[in-house]
């Protein structure tokens, strides 16, 4: 695990592609509203209170992160993600506000050390081959506190429902596609695209989509006491486990 590497770049122009980066996402994860306004009531239930120490794995451009941080401004937050470009933009916006960690989730010491109160993962663990995730969620209960709250959201079709291609809008690709398009053109952003191109060289997604019922094992199988669907939006879906 380290920093990322900072470009230049302005603070105005992070914050253009962050927020297109966030219509981009809504499309990979439609509902993204009504998840959010779900996460604190269910966190606040669970950590009995404001969560205080928290983690999102696989935080891209550190959106979701500062909305955690927003929502808690007395909370350690704290996000990971392997990808330099995406840390590049997540650490520019998030100054000291936000800790911004490079690590591999396909790791096998993948977590920076607990406890954590709360651990989220969105839209991010079906980029895992199956036993990966499996390790990540036995990663996810050795870094909790006991009773802390993992939140994994992403594409859980139900039986039936089961070509991953079916579940996402149809402009959701394209619209992915044209913002790295779009993003080449940043010129101080070219050494850490390149960096990408070889990080991710031999890194194909998995597009590992199992039902919620997949997840609901993995996570009682890891450890935890609890664990079920907590959202659905679609074939969308959010699983809440407490360690
Ligand atoms: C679809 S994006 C979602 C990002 C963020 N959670 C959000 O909702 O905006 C998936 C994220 O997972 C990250 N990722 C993929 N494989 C990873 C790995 N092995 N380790 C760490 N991060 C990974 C990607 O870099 C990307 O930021």
């Amino acid at each position: 695990m380290s920093s990322p590497a900072l470009p230049v770049i302005d603070r105005a122009t992070v914050d253009r592609w962050r927020s297109a980066w966030d219509e981009v996402m809504a499309g990979f994860l439609p509902g993204t509203a009504s998840f959010e306004e779900m996460l604190p009531t269910v966190a606040e239930a669970v950590c009995g209170g404001c969560p205080r120490r928290i983690l999102d794995l696989g935080g891209g451009p550190g959106v979701f992160a500062e909305r955690m941080a927003a929502r808690w401004p007395g909370a350690d937050v704290a996000m990971i993600d392997l990808d330099p470009v995406l840390l590049a933009l997540a650490h520019v916006a998030a100054g000291d506000r936000i800790r911004v960690h490079r690590g591999d989730l396909a790791a096998a010491r993948a977590l920076p050390d607990g406890p954590y109160d709360l651990l989220t993962i969105v839209m991010t663990i079906h980029y895992l081959a199956p036993e990966q995730a499996l390790a990540l969620y036995r990663a996810a209960r050795s870094v909790l506190r006991p009773g802390g709250l993992l939140i994994v959201a992403d594409l859980m079709p139900e039986p039936g429902l089961d070509r991953v291609t079916e579940c996402l809008q149809p402009a959701a690709g394209p619209a992915w596609v044209g913002w790295w398009d779009g993003l080449h053109a940043e010129e101080s952003l070219r050494p850490l695209l390149d960096e990408r191109r070889s990080v991710f060289a031999d890194r194909v997604p998995a597009e590992f989509a199992p039902p919620a019922d997949w997840h609901r094992s993995a996570a009682l199988s890891a450890g935890f006491g609890q664990a079920g669907v907590v959202w659905r939006w679609g074939a969308h879906a959010a699983l809440a486990a407490v360690a």
